[in-house]
């Protein structure tokens, strides 16, 4: 990952994944711009950083739930020309379920998990495209293939982040910009804590760390990778299930009604 070494921006580095691909952006030399609410830590950050591996890091402290500190970054993404690389990994959990969570929260994890990241790829990508470069990378989650097993709203939120990465490169990898969606599993961060569960009650061998899972994704990246599954060995599975997707397809537009759907003649 070099964008002749441009600027990342990286949503939600105060902590966990995020602060991970600080580190490893920082010590690969590029300059960063780091957002979260929490403006302490992240100048603390900030301060380890250039002190480490000089190189320049700007805090830019804000909620993204919020709509014109959203619009804030978004704008600096649209006017920053030395920005190349966006990093929408601010996101949160759901604490409880749809039926159990409050509505401020359901309506938080939209903001966080779906509308910002749209926002901040649909800023920064307008002036990739024009300036034929800069690479987005969305923190998904395996969970986009799992809404069975916790709730269908944070899954949502996570398989909404794989579409539409997979329709951004579409789109856009033609125009020399690079798109990524990482998907980890469980991985041993703050999230966890901060919407009520416990990590250390699932089996420790289905726990990563923060450290290998952006070490891995930078791989998947470095590879071209679209869609990076760092827990995933078997990427066979991965594959197979995409094609089924993509042979699907060609049979969704029909002006006939399916038979089965046929109202019964006696
Ligand atoms: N950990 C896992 O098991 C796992 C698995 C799959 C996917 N993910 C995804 O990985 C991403 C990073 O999460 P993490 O696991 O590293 O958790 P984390 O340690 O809780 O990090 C979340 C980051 O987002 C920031 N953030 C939260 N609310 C925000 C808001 N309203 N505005 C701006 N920033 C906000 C937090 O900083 P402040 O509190 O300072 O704002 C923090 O820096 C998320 O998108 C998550 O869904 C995590």
């Amino acid at each position: 990952m070099s964008q002749s070494l441009g600027t990342a921006l990286i949503t939600g580095a105060s902590s966990g994944i995020g602060a991970v691909y600080a580190d490893r952006l920082a010590r690969r030399g590029h300059d960063l711009l780091i957002v979260a609410r929490d403006a302490d830590r992240l100048a603390h950050r900030a301060a380890r950083l250039e002190r480490d591996f000089r190189v320049n890091v700007e805090v830019l402290p804000g909620d993204l739930i919020e709509p014109d500190q959203l619009a804030a970054v978004g704008q600096r993404l649209a006017d920053d020309s030395s920005i190349s690389i966006l990093i929408n990994n601010a996101g949160m959990s759901m604490d409880g379920t749809l039926m159990t969570a409050s509505h401020g929260r359901a309506e938080a994890l939209i903001a966080l998990n779906v509308l910002a990241p749209t926002l901040l790829a649909r800023a920064a990508g307008r002036r990739f495209a024009a300036e034929r470069k800069g690479a987005i990378i969305n923190i998904s989650s395996v969970m986009a293939f799992m809404p069975e097993v916790s709730d269908g709203t944070y899954s949502g939120t996570k398989a909404f982040l794989l579409n539409l990465s997979l329709g951004l490169a579409e789109q856009l990898e033609p125009l020399g910009v690079r798109i990524q969606a990482v998907l980890p599993g469980a991985t041993r961060t703050e999230i966890w804590k901060r919407s009520g569960k416990d990590i250390d009650a699932l089996p420790a061998d289905s726990v990563m760390s923060a450290e290998d899972l952006v070490d891995a994704a930078l791989v998947g990246f470095d590879k071209g990778e679209i869609v990076s599954i760092p827990p995933l060995h078997e990427l066979g599975l991965w594959e197979g299930m995409n094609r089924s997707r993509l042979a699907l397809a060609p049979h969704l537009a029909n002006r006939r009604v399916a038979d089965r759907y046929l109202i019964p003649v006696d």
